[in-house]
């Protein structure tokens, strides 16, 4: 059964390849690569012994993106993540990120429709519901104005599925993230930043191994325990199972609606010094930080009400923190390991 993966060679995108090929899925992977890169599908292909099909090209034009499901006419389903994703970037270029994710998303919507594909499921996020006024949020919690653009852009991609759902026999399934971290237990993929990091994990694993000097705790005259901001952190594996369940749930016909949303957390909330706390005593590595100002734009803290999506979807977060930063870890060392190694004539020969 043939998925398209937009988005693919990505952090969440590379670890749903592999969840779906370890499952038998074929996957056919569309990405246009401006923060991410090929070679992802060689690891893939280390991970699972399958390399798929990847097509380099951008979901906002539409010619190839219609060409592309016309030439690919037994997709089953379709996982959406293809879209630009830095809060900060999205305030200063908002007309890009308006362009980008809403463009791309209407394409890959029309190419489903003329080609009666009606499985989709698409990577949202908790940014949805900015600061709740009660925590654990749940699904039915209001939806605040969006703190950025690209909090904005996953509001509207949320409103326009719900409005095809509604007219055509697209089913939909939204995925709220919390926040992914940790990479693959075999370090062939995880995340890779375009410079210097924006995410908290990144920045310390990049500062242990030397390539920043200093991670930057922003605020702690917060008002939780130790006065740093919380969020619920989940290992991009236990995501990216979730997307698998979720293509399973349409196939198989067993949504109870045609667009359901979905949170996906764990359920417990971590502040920022416990974060580091966590990944100092794992690796054994003193962390330099320092408290500086808050960042604008934070939430003070959001953790996820994991009970419908583990009651509905059958599927549950198993990862502790401890565990997402070991792996976190383990990716950045041999990253940087197999990034300094001079290429060899095998290596060149891998698919
Ligand atoms: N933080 C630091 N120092 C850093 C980076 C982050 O103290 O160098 C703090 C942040 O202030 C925040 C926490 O670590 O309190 C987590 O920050 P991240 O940037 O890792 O994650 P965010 O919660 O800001 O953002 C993530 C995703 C967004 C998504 C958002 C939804 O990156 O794409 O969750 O809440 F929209």
């Amino acid at each position: 059964m043939k998925i398209l993966v937009t988005g693919g060679t990505g952090f969440i995108g590379s670890h749903t390849v592999v969840e779906l090929q370890n499952k038998g899925y074929e996957v056919v992977i569309v990405d246009n690569l401006s923060n991410s890169r090929a070679e992802t599908v060689n690891a893939i292909f280390g991970i699972t012994g399958v390399k798929p099909l990847l097509e380099i090209f951008d979901l906002t034009d539409r010619e190839k993106t219609l060409d592309f499901f016309m030439r690919h006419n037994n997709i089953r389903g379709v996982i959406h993540f293809a879209a630009l994703k830095a809060v900060g970037e999205s305030v200063e270029k908002p007309l890009e990120y308006y362009r980008n994710n809403i463009d791309s998303l209407i394409n890959v919507l029309d190419g489903m429709r003329e080609n009666n594909i009606s499985n989709f499921v698409f990577s949202s996020s908790c940014t949805v519901y900015g600061q709740p006024d009660e925590l654990p949020v749940s699904e039915s919690a209001p939806i605040k104005k969006a703190e950025s653009p690209y909090g904005n852009t996953k509001q509207i991609a949320e409103d326009i599925i719900f409005d095809a759902v509604e007219a055509t026999p697209l089913k939909g399934i939204a995925l709220r993230y919390f926040n992914p971290i940790g990479a693959h237990e075999t370090a062939l993929i995880g995340e890779l930043p375009l410079g210097i990091p924006n995410n908290l994990v990144p920045f310390i694993t990049q500062t242990a191994y030397g390539l920043r000097e200093q991670l930057s705790v922003f605020g702690d005259d917060y008002n939780t325990p130790d006065g740093t901001a919380i969020r619920d952190y989940i290992h991009v594996v236990d995501l990216a199972k979730a997307h698998v369940v979720s293509v399973n749930r349409m196939i198989k016909s067993k949504m109870k609606r045609d667009f359901e949303i979905f949170n996906l957390g764990t359920g417990n909330g971590y502040s920022v010094l416990e974060a580091i706390k966590s990944f100092e005593k794992v690796t054994g590595k003193k962390l330099n930080y320092k408290i500086v100002a808050r960042r604008d734009g934070d939430i003070e803290q959001v953790w996820a009400d994991p009970t419908f999506s583990n009651n509905e979807l059958g599927w549950k977060a198993e990862k502790g923190l401890d565990e997402m930063m070991v792996s976190a870890w383990k990716w950045e060392l041999a990253y940087r390991q197999r990034s300094q190694e001079p290429r060899t004539k095998s290596q060149d020969k891998r698919p």
